[in-house]
């Protein structure tokens, strides 16, 4: 079977996977033990951090080990409104984030908090005009996504993140877990203030994922206990799974967006433009390692089905709204032709992926044409 649905998950990478091993059975004290074994374990996990910080350029700030991209953005979306609600009630989002952004946000609201959701265009990305309008004096907290898990479209995050100080003093979180790893993600140049990063999405562990705070910006804590990671999130450190978390990174940061997965998209982008049957999602400023193809009069579970008899592991539009067979969110957003709309297959690329995978994957997509044109 050829993996194409590496934006659901990834393969763990065989370094990742020894580095979790060598650390669990040497580094396995409490990092908040104050004997030697505890300390020793303590100098691993700063040192792992460390590095994350560094490969993020944020130095001088902060990373919290969480379970994953689902509770760092809880974390930054609950514990920044709750942190800076002496300043206001207001907070901005977009209509097409993860469900842990905007259902976090849904809590929000329950609490007294206004919530803006922007919209998208056709392409999946926000206007600057529309965030310019929504900004108020009271916004405290702003979360816009880097890479749309559906689309992959990629939204303007340095020039938010300037209106945004330009004009609030606003907290402006960003979703970075479809991002990191294929483009480069600097807090510096995109300016913003934290960022989500999920392990299992960069060929490391599932249940690791980071918050990384630039200095000075604390989110209130949501999890409450014995106050580890300054804090911030109580709960014994995992340091195997830091360290982990840490190697994975290090393995797939990039400084430069991946070439290969460019050439990849642009192939399949190529065939997919001479059918009628088939609209290609945001075939511009999209993201390398995702192609959303959408099948005319024919729903994503048939063509995925088609697609596995056929060697290939793809997904509907996301692996959390694939169970209920109906348009997600995302795809209501971009305003998608019903006849289009729920017929959606996301083709991710990843660190298995070859030329020949993609071979193999135009000529399915023409069969399945050639299928789909003779009424199946
Ligand atoms: C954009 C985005 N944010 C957050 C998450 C949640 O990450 P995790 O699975 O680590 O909780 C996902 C996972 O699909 C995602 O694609």
């Amino acid at each position: 079977m050829i993996y194409l649905d590496n934006s659901s998950t990834t393969q763990p990478d065989n370094a990742v996977l020894e580095s979790f091993i060598a650390a669990n059975l040497e580094y396995y004290a409490n990092p908040a033990s104050l004997h030697r074994m505890g300390r020793e374990t303590d100098v691993l996990l700063r040192r792992a951090k460390e590095q994350m910080l560094q490969l993020v350029n944020n130095r001088e700030g902060e990373v919290v080990i969480t379970s994953g991209g689902t509770e760092s953005n809880n974390l930054a979306l609950i514990g920044f409104a709750m942190a800076y609600r002496s300043r206001g009630n207001h907070v901005i989002t977009t209509k097409i984030e993860h469900p842990s952004v905007l259902l976090a946000c849904k809590h929000l609201e329950t609490l007294g908090f206004e919530v803006d959701y922007l919209s998208v265009d056709e392409q999946g990305i926000i206007s600057i005009e529309e965030l310019d309008e929504k900004l108020r004096k009271d916004t405290i907290l702003v979360s816009i996504m880097h890479v749309n898990n559906e689309l992959g479209s990629i939204q303007p995050l340095a020039a938010c993140a300037e209106l945004i100080h330009k004009k609030s003093r606003a907290v402006f979180h960003s979703d970075c877990v479809q991002s990191i790893g294929k483009l480069p993600v600097n807090m510096q140049h995109l300016g913003v203030d934290a960022i989500t990063v999920s392990a299992h999405k960069l060929n490391g562990l599932k249940n690791t994922g980071a918050l990384f705070l630039k200095k000075g910006i604390k989110p209130q804590a949501i999890m409450h206990g014995g106050g580890q990671e300054n804090g911030l999130r109580s709960g014994t450190v995992s340091v195997p799974n830091a360290v982990a978390l840490a190697k994975a990174l290090r393995l797939s940061v990039v400084e430069k967006e991946r070439a290969d997965y460019r050439t990849w998209r642009n192939r399949v982008l190529e065939t997919c433009t001479k059918y009628e049957n088939i609209q290609v999602l945001c075939p511009k400023n999209s993201a390398p390692h995702i192609v959303s193809l959408a099948f005319r009069g024919i729903k994503g579970e048939v063509a995925v089905n088609y697609f596995q008899e056929n060697g290939l592991i793809v997904s509907t539009s996301s692996a959390c709204s694939s169970k209920n067979g109906q348009a997600g969110h995302v795809i209501e957003a971009i305003g998608l032709h019903n006849r289009f709309k729920n017929g959606v297959v996301r083709i991710s690329f990843g660190n298995t992926t070859t030329d020949e995978h993609i071979e193999q994957l135009v000529s399915v997509i023409e069969r399945f044409i050639d299928v789909i044109e003779k009424g199946m």
